[in-house]
């Protein structure tokens, strides 16, 4: 964040830190935040309070924290257009979540369907799954925040993100910025490979469901080789029908940033051996630089440390001033 990028639209985006980052991270969001980083003033965030939303293995939410962090930047994420760095290194997203609570009603939250498909699967369901949206609202809008880049799973969050933003300026005068949902034009919808018809999961641990972005060649071409196709035996982009072969012509053109036309084109005549042949080829071949990159970056655990310390450091004061605005325009500071 240099001086000239001061009047840069501000960016922010995030992701939990459960479970193993797959190639629908990347090929949906992160190679999206890469391409466009130079034209914003970027957050990257990894949302650790978050994840706790389910039930984590402590070390193990610790150690996939830096994971994530660590594959931010060896995807490409530019520390001098972006900052990078851990929800909970600033207090300020807690803090501001409770003051948001106080002005979203319950039913705001009740109505959300990623709360009702994660509810459903628990027996006894924690408030900081229904709360989670408000604490997502808290993220946003501490940095003045213009743009977030997230799936379309994720634009029912955004909306009420925007909801709470609406309501609290009401009531309290102009506190915050009202941000946009920013859909990426190239974002590609990557499904599970077992199960093409929802998306693929990182918090899944089935063999042959994700390809995880560090996930070893051979255990990738395994997982491609075996991808769930149908028996219509035709190469062509049709989610309904033939939802398997869809999924693996959309990480092959979003690998490659080829046309749907360039992609038919190659697959002319061609059988699904091939297909997935060659989506492995190109799987492999983009993960292998990322994969050395985040090696080297690992071995020296103090690195990433130092990075997400400084991260913070810098946009500590952002979030501590929109704060003490928010709190002063309630009422409880001077
Ligand atoms: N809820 C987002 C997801 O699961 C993660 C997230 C948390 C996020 N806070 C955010 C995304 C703020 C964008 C902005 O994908």
């Amino acid at each position: 964040m240099t001086d000239n990028q001061s009047t840069k639209k501000r960016v922010f985006s995030g992701i939990q830190p459960s479970g193993n980052l797959t190639i629908g991270n990347y090929l949906g969001a992160i190679k999206n935040w890469v391409a466009e980083q130079h034209n914003y003033d970027n957050i990257f965030c990894v949302v650790d309070l978050h994840a706790l939303t389910v039930p984590q293995d402590p070390q193990v939410l610790f150690q996939k924290t830096r994971e994530v962090a660590l594959l931010y930047l060896a995807c490409g994420i530019d520390l001098e257009h972006c900052a990078i760095f851990v929800q909970s290194d600033i207090t300020a997203h807690s803090e501001l979540t409770w003051l948001l609570n106080t002005v979203t009603p319950v039913g705001w939250l009740e109505r959300m369907t990623q709360y009702k498909d994660k509810s459903a699967k628990q027996e006894s369901i924690g408030t900081g799954l229904l709360d989670y949206p408000v604490l997502m609202a808290a993220d946003i809008i501490l940095y003045d925040t213009h743009y977030v880049p997230v799936g379309e799973d994720q634009k029912q969050h955004l909306e009420l993100t925007r909801d709470i933003v609406l309501r609290f300026n009401s009531l309290y005068g102009d506190t915050f910025v009202l941000p946009e949902v920013l859909i990426p034009k190239a974002g590609a919808r990557v499904k599970g490979l077992d199960d093409p018809t929802a998306k693929m999961s990182k918090s899944s641990d089935k063999q042959g469901h994700a390809l995880h972005l560090l996930d070893p060649p051979k255990v990738l071409r395994k997982s491609i080789m075996r991808a769930t196709t149908d028996s219509e035996n035709r190469i062509a982009f049709d989610p309904e029908k033939q939802a398997g072969v869809t999924n693996l012509l959309t990480i092959y053109q979003a690998i490659t940033n080829m046309s749907e036309e360039a992609v038919l084109n190659e697959f002319d005549g061609e059988g699904y051996g091939t297909l997935k042949k060659r989506v492995a080829e190109a799987v492999i071949e983009t993960l292998e630089p990322i994969q050395k990159r985040y090696h080297e970056m690992a071995a020296d655990p103090a690195y990433i440390e130092q990075i997400l310390k400084e991260g913070a450091d810098r946009i500590r004061p952002l979030a501590e001033h929109r704060l003490y605005v928010a709190q002063k325009n309630m009422g409880i500071r001077k």
